[in-house]
């Protein structure tokens, strides 16, 4: 064969492995809405970066399973590109072929990818849009994820692993995403369930769709599986570049630092009359974050899921900063269980990729009822104190308002490493609430008294006075400093700056057991 016929061989297989599983069948992807698995990628990274690999392999079980359709690639497209300059892994499963189901050589390729994102120190994407396990594999391709769910456990951790579900993420399969830090879903097109409609039709009797079963309104407000809920596929392939601006490579880099033009000096007068003073007024706690961060730009994480309490990344004088806070918005900002474990997941994310926190403060406690102690609030309140407890990022807390009993402690508290804690002048911070407090402990006293709602309020103004604000807990240096609410700015900053080079560790260990 001439070299011209040999090259022109390679063009041909190119052109062959660029098809995935045609023209039909692209089509019939397009009319569900839905991309290739090729058009994601250039959408996902920096124009002309994609460097693909094993583009030519095919299914090893072609004979003996997938019969004669065996395409290149075998349903999934991997390969390296950049993001705003910024090297990344990707995998993207190409549903024109079989489904996007995954078999031997399917799962064969991913891991390559994953070990060379970890080895390399890069982040890694995966769009998914699968039919689950291959049918026709068996067994191999059941051994194909588990090959998939160990590399994203010991990657964990090491470098920021990002799933996007962009299609049917049926069975096991769910269990990848799950095991990587940030799952998005694109709305209307893409549902994730370990067991589908038709499995729960027939265990439970109960008929439901794909989209209430396992939408990603459904995993983003209720189950939290969903940490991004994009309105397209488009649109959460943009929010994964965003978020990714917020993370370092790995665990041995800092965030990427990007200066810009607001001010880190910019004192924000609003800030002094935002919160109202009764501590029993609701107000929107995205307000005082967005006056305080760089360019008012919040990227929230698990936006409707415990909207009770708010997490998120932003930039605060270019730096990269985790927010955590209490949202007394929406049930008085209480924490309940589903709160704690979205901070808590929140919290050690940030730690472990070395993206500083910034606590806000304004909680009345933890959640009471029997319905929250029989699900087990302990043990997720107790989530949530590990994570701020083994946390050595620079971690700096203010006090808006309120911060009561078990809650006051949990929330990034100067005994918990809390590098800088601050409070607002307005801050009652207290064993509990000056209402339950005088209720306890003038309880005779109120039941003799001749006018006793009278002699409560009074009660209750002389706790405050005495017990609830924020000079007890700064005259033993619990709080660094009490500051005007428009100092805050700039005060965080140069909190960031002075602890840029913080060092601390936790005991040699083999790992911590966080209550699980
Ligand atoms: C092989 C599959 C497949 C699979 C889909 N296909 N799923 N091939 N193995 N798991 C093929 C179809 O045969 C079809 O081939 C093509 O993909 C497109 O599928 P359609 O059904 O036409 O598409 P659609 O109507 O959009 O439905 C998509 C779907 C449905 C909802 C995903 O295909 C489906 O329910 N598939 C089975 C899902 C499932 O139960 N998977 C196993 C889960 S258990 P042609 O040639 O006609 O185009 C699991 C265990 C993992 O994954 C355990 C890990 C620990």
């Amino acid at each position: 064969m001439s070299n011209d016929a040999k090259n022109s061989r390679l063009r041909e297989m190119r052109t062959l492995a660029r098809q995935g599983g045609g023209a039909e069948r692209i089509d019939a992807q397009h009319k569900k809405g839905k991309l290739t698995a090729r058009e994601r990628l250039d959408l996902l990274l920096d124009r002309g970066s994609f460097h693909e690999i094993d583009a030519f392999v095919a299914s090893h079980n072609g004979e003996a399973g997938a019969g004669t359709n065996t395409p290149l690639g075998d349903g999934v497209v991997t390969g390296w590109g950049t993001i705003e300059g910024r090297l990344v892994y990707v995998y993207a499963q190409d549903f024109t072929v079989m489904g996007g189901s995954l078999g031997e050589a399917h799962a064969e390729k991913i891991c390559k990818i994953q070990d060379m994102a970890l080895k390399n120190g890069a982040p890694l994407i995966g769009l998914n849009d699968s039919g689950g396990a291959r049918i026709q594999e068996g067994v191999v391709s059941l051994v194909g994820y588990a090959s998939i769910f160990l590399r994203n456990t010991l990657a964990s951790g090491v470098v920021p692993q990002i799933s996007a579900i962009l299609g049917p993420c049926a069975g096991g399969a769910v269990y990848s995403p799950a095991l990587t830090d940030f799952v998005f879903m694109a709305s209307g097109t893409s549902n994730m369930f370990v067991t589908g409609p038709e499995v729960v039709k027939a265990a439970t009797h109960e008929q439901i769709s794909a989209e209430e079963l396992g939408g990603a309104a459904v995993h983003a407000e209720k189950s939290g599986v969903c940490h991004v809920a994009a309105a397209s596929e488009s649109d959460a392939l943009y929010l994964i570049r965003k978020l990714l601006g917020f993370l370092p490579q790995n665990n041995m880099e800092e965030p990427p630092f990007l200066p810009n033009d607001d001010d880190s000096l910019r004192q924000d007068e609003e800030l002094d009359s935002l919160v109202p003073d009764d501590p029993a007024k609701p107000y929107d706690v995205k307000d005082v974050i967005r006056r305080l961060v760089d360019g008012r730009d919040f990227f929230e994480i698990q936006e409707g899921f415990a909207p009770n309490i708010v997490v998120g990344f932003a930039r605060l004088g270019g730096h990269s900063v985790g927010i955590v806070a209490n949202q007394p918005a929406v049930l008085a900002g209480v924490l309940d269980i589903n709160a704690s474990e979205k901070a808590a997941r929140f919290v050690r994310t940030c730690d472990c990729f070395n993206v500083p926190l910034v606590t806000l403060v304004d909680v009345p406690g933890f959640m009471p009822g029997t319905a929250q102690e029989h699900e087990g609030i302990i043990r997720s309140g107790a989530k949530l104190l590990y994570a701020y407890c083994e946390a050595t990022v620079p971690k700096l807390t203010v006090i808006l308002r309120k911060a009561y009993g078990g809650a006051y402690i949990v929330m990034s508290s100067k005994q918990m490493r809390g590098d800088i804690n601050l409070a607002w002048p307005g801050a009652e911070i207290a064993v509990m609430g000056p209402d339950g407090a005088v209720n306890i402990i003038y309880r005779k006293e109120l039941e003799k008294a001749e006018h006793p709602a009278r002699q409560k309020a009074q009660l209750t103004t002389e706790y405050r006075e005495k017990f609830a604000n924020p000079y007890v807990a700064a005259s033993r240096g619990y709080l660094d400093d009490v500051i005007e609410p428009h100092e805050t700015r700039p005060r965080l900053i140069n909190a960031l700056e002075m602890l840029q080079n913080k060092r601390d560790a936790n005991p040699h260990k083999k790992h911590g057991n966080i209550p699980l």
